[in-house]
């Protein structure tokens, strides 16, 4: 099994002798090593049995960095790096060949990002090489967002897991490219829509391709916490799911009835910030022999509450 600890040096060591380790960062963990080495890039791919058609977002702590492997920067891109990095939006850029055709599954494109998370730069600042970084999850199963997630699910892949706490953020970067006139955002994440807007202007949304998608993650079965999920008016998926042993994810309110095995409730403020920082706990939470079959409802479609509803539908996509 894999240690879990907050040795900065023992990881720095494990990525430069070629190892993949587990990562803390803001958004969800990550399974990290040298992005520029196809051999470490190919043993992420199996330890998450992940396919090699969907493509790895790479790591680094400064744009001066991230220049270096990336053919240039469009002007919007650092509009909006300097305005969220470090922080949870990762943008696709041209790459330089210096990265490998591994880590980008054959695109001519390479996701950066710079993580905001103390740990996790103060490591990336004494790397001269980015980190290739996916959730560090099984492929399709929710994100980890504490170390012991991690170490429940890839702990026997893993010599090390870096503890950075729990994510603050809880939900996946916002995935944003430049290809046509107007930004295109690929996956709803922690930077929310309004807020690229108010950057960038107008931007566009290319989710869900299921198939050759453009960011493969947003395959629809993504995110399953190996369940039925329906999503709707909770009251009354309670009283027609009468016969079946059922998990609640609400926003605000508490349900309990007989047949409800575990509510769990996202938020009691009202708090899209902080109902997304709880949805993958939650989901985690249904995984469980009692539980037949997961209710919940819409979130607002505001804020943080698009890349939340974004999750539950995937979530709820598995067997419909
Ligand atoms: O918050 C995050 O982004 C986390 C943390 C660890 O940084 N990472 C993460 O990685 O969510 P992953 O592998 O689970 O999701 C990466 C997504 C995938 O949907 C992938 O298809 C997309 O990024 N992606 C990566 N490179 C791409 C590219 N060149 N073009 C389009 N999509 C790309
Ligand atoms: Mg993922």
């Amino acid at each position: 099994m894999a240690t879990i600890g907050k040795d900065l040096l023992k990881a720095k060591k494990l990525l430069i002798e070629g190892n993949i380790i587990g990562l803390p960062t803001e958004t969800v963990y990550g399974l990290a090593g040298n992005a520029l080495r196809e051999e470490v890039v190919v043993k992420i791919f199996q330890a998450k049995n992940r396919p090699s058609f969907d493509p790895l977002i790479c790591h680094t702590d400064s744009i001066a960095k991230v220049l270096g492997f990336v053919e240039q920067m469009p002007e919007k891109a650092l509009l909006l790096a300097e305005r969220f990095w470090p922080g949870p939006l990762t943008m696709l850029f041209k790459k330089q060949p210096i990265v490998p055709h591994l880590t980008t599954s054959g695109l001519d494109t390479v996701a950066f990002r710079i993580p905001d998370h103390q740990l996790s730069r103060a490591l990336l600042a004494e790397l001269d090489f980015p980190l290739a970084a996916p959730s560090a999850n099984p492929f399709g199963y929710v994100s980890p967002t504490t170390a012991k997630h991690v170490q429940q699910q890839l702990g026997s892949k893993l010599p090390y897991i870096l503890d950075g706490g729990p994510c603050r953020v809880g939900i996946e970067s916002t995935i944003i490219g430049f290809d046509g006139p107007n930004p295109i955002v690929h996956r709803l994440g922690g930077i929310a829509l309004e807020a690229l807007e108010e950057v960038v202007g107008k931007v566009d949304m290319q989710l869900n391709q299921s198939s050759n998608p453009v960011a493969p993650g947003m395959l629809k079965s993504h995110y399953s916490p190996g369940k039925k999920v329906h999503i709707g008016n909770i009251p009354a998926l309670i009283g027609k799911l009468s016969g079946q042993q059922l998990g609640v994810i609400s926003f605000t309110d508490e349900y309990s009835a007989p047949h409800i095995q575990n509510c769990q409730v996202l938020s009691t403020q009202g708090d899209l910030n902080e109902a997304a920082r709880n949805l993958f706990k939650a989901l985690r939470a249904m995984d469980t022999p009692e539980i037949d079959t997961i209710i919940t409802e819409a979130f607002p479609d505001k804020g943080l509450g698009r890349a939340i509803n974004d999750r539950l539908k995937r979530s709820a996509a598995v067997e419909e």
